[in-house]
This record gives structure tokens, C-alpha cells and sequence, in this order.
């Protein structure tokens, strides 16, 4: 389960008490690889995916990231070029050391049939932080911007294509069996800004990686891109495609599974709500897609409200199920 995977489970609200703060943790590889190993020890899944945050890059870049408890991530916003000029990309995977040990660390500990995800945010969506200095609702300050300083919202994007691509070759070279792009506010763009900031970074992105790790497997999560999605999969070059709740299950099964395996599409609302409604809704998503080719995974992250009986009951029902 993705995102704040941790977040619902006492033992990672007590270790990250033990590091001070959000950042502390993502930079601490000790207790990082303990938060990662938590939900497999408990679930026993399929795979782990590294706990760290996809704002670590631009803080690498030397755009100043804190994490306020109840209000989210917290940027120094990009209004200027010259904002954009002064971020550095050359340093980014040497200031990530930390986050890169941790992937050292959780494949020494993991077992060998557990699945090791490493991850980045996409150019687009980082951005949409980097400019807005923290999450808006319909990233209105990042598609203002896109529009009123073009080529400055390109060199943005640009400098995160270089730092994406050399952070997820170092997790790969440290024991990622596989990294996911996630770009949540794809969804949020015009057909042309999709193909131009979403589309053609993303496959800069995979290509790169590929040049350096050939054969690396990777994962493309465009939250919203519904119709779009299929373009996205020939377009992207990625391996697999996680679909959000929102997307029309026929339509997938149709146009995107015989070309691409996909992940994910449980509403993480049903996973709250529990009971009857959460087997009906976990029965909709197996009984939707050919689950040959399917990953079960939730649609976006988990939300810290989610009782832990709840992802006990889906991980029974899900591993029971014969299709
Ligand atoms: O699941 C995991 O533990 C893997 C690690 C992971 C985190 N963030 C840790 C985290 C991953 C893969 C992410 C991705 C991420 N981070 C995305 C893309 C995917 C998605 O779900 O949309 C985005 C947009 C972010 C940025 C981010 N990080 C936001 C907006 C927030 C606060 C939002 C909220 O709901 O509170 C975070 C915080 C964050 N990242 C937490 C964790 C465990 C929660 C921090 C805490 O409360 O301890």
C-alpha cells in the first residue's frame, strides 16, 4: 500500500517520534529501513516499498522542505527563474546518501521473495510543490506559472528529468527490484501540458534510467489520467501501470491490461468504511480486471483513519480469492 503506508500502525507513529521528524526519519537509514520492514512483518505482503518521501528531492536541490504536523509539506515557493536557476542537481544523489543506505539496509533485511519498490515523484508533480510551497488542491499556482514562465517551468522540469533519473539508477544499483514514478496531479493537465510535462519527461526519465540499469523494471502511477491511460502506457515506456478508484474497470481490462499489467484501483475510502462494503468492493475490483495481470493494491494511499482490522480482512479475502 502506498504512500503513508505506515501511517495507521502504532509502531511506525512510535518511531517516528524516536526521530524527531518526518525528514529526521526519511534521513535516519536505521530507523527508515525498520519503518519500511513494519507493514510486511505485520501483513506479510508481496512487497515493500522504501519509506522516504518524494519531496526529498527537491531538498536535495536546496529548496528548503519541512513536513508541519496536520498541514502536510511546507516549501520556500518557486515565483522566479532565478529561483529556478539557483536549484542545483549535481549533488542530489550524494545528499540522498542517507535514503540510498536505507535501500542497502531493507534488501539485506527483507526476504527474498519480497518484492523491493524504490520511488520517485514525477517532474510534474514535485514541481507542483516546489512552486506552490505546499499541496493545492488543483495546483492552480504551479499551471499558472507553466503558462507565465515557460521556459522557466521547462528548466524546472528539466533539472527534475537529471535528478529523478540519477536517484532511481542509485536505488536500482542498491537493491530496488523495481522504482514507481508517481505522478498524483497528472490528471490535472490540459492534453497538451499532459503530453509535455507529464508524457515526454516520464519517458526521459525511463529511457535514462534504462541507458544506465538496462532492463530496469519500472511503474508509472498517473492518478487521474482515466482515457488517457493507455496513451500513457505506449507513451511512457514504463512496465506497469498503477490505476487510481476513479478508473472504469472494463475500459482498463480492454485497453490497457493486454499490453500492461496494472496495480492498484481498491477505493481507499472502502478500506475505512470495512465490513460488507469493503468485500464487495475488493470482489469488484478482482471480478473487473483479468487478474493475470493484475497487482491488488489500493487506488492512492492509505489514510491514517484506516482500522487495522480493515487491511487484515483485505489481505485474507484477497489472498482466499481464486479467480
Ligand atoms: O508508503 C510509504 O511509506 C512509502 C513512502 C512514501 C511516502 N510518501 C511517505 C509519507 C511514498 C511513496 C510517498 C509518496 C508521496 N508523497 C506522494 C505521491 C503519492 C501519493 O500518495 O499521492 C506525494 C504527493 C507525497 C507528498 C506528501 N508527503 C504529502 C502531500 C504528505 C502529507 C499528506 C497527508 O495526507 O498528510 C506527505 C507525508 C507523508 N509521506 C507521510 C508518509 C508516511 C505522512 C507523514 C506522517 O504523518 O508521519
Amino acid at each position: 500500500m502506498m504512500r503513508q503506508a505506515g501511517r495507521y500502525l502504532p509502531e511506525y507513529k512510535a518511531t517516528r517520534v524516536q526521530a524527531g521528524s518526518f525528514l529526521q526519519l526519511c534521513y535516519n537509514p536505521e530507523l527508515a529501513c525498520e519503518v519500511t520492514l513494519q507493514p510486511i512483518r505485520r501483513f506479510g505482503f508481496d512487497a515493500a516499498i522504501l519509506f522516504s518521501d518524494i519531496l526529498v528531492i527537491p531538498d536535495a536541490m536546496g529548496q528548503e522542505v519541512r513536513f508541519e504536523e496536520g498541514v502536510g509539506p511546507l516549501l520556500d515557493p518557486i515565483e522566479t527563474s532565478d529561483a529556478v536557476d539557483r536549484l542545483t542537481i549535481d549533488s542530489v544523489v550524494d545528499r540522498l546518501a542517507p535514503v540510498i543506505e536505507t535501500v542497502t539496509r531493507v534488501r539485506e533485511a527483507l526476504p527474498d521473495e519480497t518484492t523491493f519498490l524504490g520511488f520517485c515523484g514525477a517532474p510534474w508533480t514535485v514541481a507542483s510543490y516546489m512552486i506552490a510551497g505546499r499541496g493545492t488542491p488543483e495546483q492552480v499556482p504551479a499551471r499558472v506559472f507553466s503558462y507565465q514562465n515557460r521556459s522557466a517551468f521547462i528548466q524546472l522540469i528539466d533539472k527534475l528529468v537529471a535528478a529523478s533519473t540519477s536517484y532511481l539508477v542509485a536505488q536500482l544499483r542498491a537493491g530496488a527490484d523495481a522504482v514507481q514514478i508517481f505522478d498524483t496531479w497528472g490528471g490535472m493537465l490540459t492534453d497538451d501540458q499532459f503530453s509535455s510535462f507529464v508524457l515526454e519527461p516520464t519517458r526521459r526519465i525511463v529511457d535514462g534510467v534504462r541507458a544506465q540499469v538496462p532492463g530496469a523494471r519500472i511503474i508509472g502511477f498517473p492518478r487521474g489520467a482515466g482515457a488517457r491511460l493507455p496513451g500513457y502506457v505506449e507513451a511512457s515506456g514504463v512496465d506497469a501501470v498503477g490505476v487510481d478508484w476513479m478508473a472504469n474497470r472494463a475500459f482498463v481490462r480492454d485497453s490497457v491490461q493486454p499490453n500492461c499489467p496494472v496495480q492498484g484501483n481498491l477505493d481507499p475510502m472502502a478500506l475505512v468504511a470495512g465490513g460488507e462494503y469493503l468485500d464487495r468492493e475488493i470482489d469488484s475490483v478482482l471480478e473487473g480486471f483479468d487478474t493475470s495481470r493484475l497487482i491488488f493494491n489500493l487506488g492512492h494511499g492509505i489514510v491514517p483513519q484506516t482500522p487495522i482490522e480493515h487491511v487484515e480482512q483485505m489481505v485474507a479475502r484477497v489472498r482466499a480469492y481464486r479467480g
